[in-house]
């Protein structure tokens, strides 16, 4: 990646006793940067900025968001432009290419990953040594970070030809893993991938087909899973993106990396809020249990929090809520679920929550994980897919944010520093005299 910062001045400070004064560059949209890498050597002073609430760790030209306004840009391109034109795969090339294919670089980009959808045939047995009732986001930390031992010809970081490789397999192999799981977890046998179907038709069908019988696929659904992974693709220097491009920093192979990701995505506060979002609406149940909830939603003596609302970044609308939002009303329509007492039950929760003064406050608003639980399952997915689901789309974006990272001539080892705030310098004692 070359850089696109823009020098805009200096930012000038007193401290440790001295007068510096640090560089700031200017981004193409989003807030200036105060470049502190010189910090420590001028001031022996290090930041201190737990979760990293004012902290850019890199610079990026794939992703922007902006909180305030409640929009979000994959390469300059507005989600909800993409979620309505675009499709998973031709979104996927713009993330790692950083322009939209045209027919030629589309068709040789899908060729590829249709070609690579098939694990090798070994990889079955891995799923044996985890109990059927194991949460498919087990197996998948586990099967996606054993992808190394199978593919060890594509994990040469420095060879630009097996960083494309990797990439590509990274890419096509996730949903026949992600569908693997789903199948060993629910006891039916594993269906291969089909060169003449789409990305995610091809994942539905190895989801929900059944040797029994043909399964038909369902263009509407189809479309609708499309358009929901194009919305989870990719997010800034979210928590599971960090973690990919921390463990990236290190030179461990993609593989290694993105089951990083995958473990990081799967906390509640990140991407399992999927779940808990609808394991949350199933407990309310009904309308006249939301003040309960949101009364708890605000004790700061219970741990409960309204599962699919707030953000670090939105202090406005999630734009993925509401084509979310929109994308459960066309699912429900076309499963013909005509009254969804859960989507009433989310509804009626985000319409009293967007009144109460404590979430205005705080500017919480429902976020991408608040509507989607409601969407998948009607899909047919029970509610331990969910984060697998996210994990399959973010997969684009953590390998895009990985293949910038290592591109970038000037990357190094994440390092973080800390403030040491333990026992001072003392020495042994013996256990006699303790
Ligand atoms: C994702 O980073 C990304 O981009 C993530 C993601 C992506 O695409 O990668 O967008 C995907 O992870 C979406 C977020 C999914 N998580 C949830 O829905 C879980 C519920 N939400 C939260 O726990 C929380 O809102 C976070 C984790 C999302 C954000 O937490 P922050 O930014 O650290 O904010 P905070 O915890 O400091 O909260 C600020 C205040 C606090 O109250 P006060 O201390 O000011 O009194 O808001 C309150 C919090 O208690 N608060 C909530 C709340 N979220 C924040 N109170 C009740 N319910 C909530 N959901």
């Amino acid at each position: 990646m070359k850089s696109n910062k823009t020098l805009n001045g200096t930012a000038n400070f007193h401290m440790g006793g001295k007068d510096i004064e640090l560089p700031v560059f200017s981004a193409t949209h989003g807030p200036d940067v105060v470049d502190i890498s010189s910090l420590y050597k001028q001031t022996g002073m290090f930041t201190l900025d737990p979760g990293f609430t004012s902290t850019a760790s890199c610079e990026s030209q794939i992703t922007f968001i902006n909180g305030g306004e409640g929009t979000l840009l994959y390469r300059g391109y507005p989600i909800d432009q993409l979620a309505a034109e675009s499709d998973f795969l031709e979104s996927a090339y713009l993330l790692l290419e950083g322009e939209l294919p045209n027919e030629e670089e589309s068709k040789q980009f899908r060729h590829n990953i249709t070609y690579h959808t098939m694990v090798h045939d070994h990889f079955k047995n891995f799923f044996n040594g985890f109990r059927r009732d194991a949460h498919p986001m087990a197996v998948m930390c586990g099967a996606v970070g054993a992808l190394s031992a199978f593919y060890h010809d594509s994990t040469d970081i420095n060879d630009p030809e097996q960083r494309k490789i990797a990439t590509h397999r990274m890419i096509a192999k996730m949903p026949t893993i992600a569908a693997m799981a789903y199948k060993y977890h629910v006891g039916q046998p594993f269906v291969y991938p089909k060169n003449d179907l789409g990305y995610t038709e091809n994942f539905m069908h190895m989801c929900f087909a059944v040797p029994a019988e043909d399964y038909k696929i369902n263009k509407v659904l189809a479309d609708a899973l499309d358009k929901i992974f194009i919305l989870h693709m990719d997010h800034e220097q979210n928590a599971s993106t960090s973690t990919v491009r921390l463990a990236g920093s290190s030179g461990a192979n993609p593989f290694a990396c993105i089951a990083a990701g995958i473990a990081c995505l799967w906390g509640p506060a990140h991407g399992g809020a999927n779940e808990a979002a609808l394991r949350m609406l199933m407990e309310i149940g009904t309308v006249d249990r939301i003040p309960e909830y949101i009364a708890r939603a605000k004790d700061k003596e219970d741990p409960f929090r309204l599962m699919g609302f707030g953000h670090r970044v939105y202090k406005n609308y999630d734009p993925r809520a509401k084509v979310m939002q929109k994308a459960c009303h066309e699912v429900l329509e076309a499963v013909g679920v005509k009254n969804s007492p859960l989507l009433e039950v989310a509804v009626e929760l985000e319409k009293i929550a967007l009144e109460d003064e404590y979430f205005v406050k705080r500017n919480l608003y429902p976020n991408i994980d608040f509507y989607s639980g409601i969407t998948l399952r009607a899909l047919g997915f029970p509610p331990e897919m969910f984060t697998v689901l996210f994990a399959l789309a973010r997969t684009v974006g953590w390998i895009a944010q990985w293949k910038e990272m290592i591109e970038d001539p000037g990357h190094k080892i994440g390092r973080p520093r800390q403030i040491y705030t333990g026992a001072a310098k003392r020495d042994y004692v013996d256990v006699a005299k303790r």
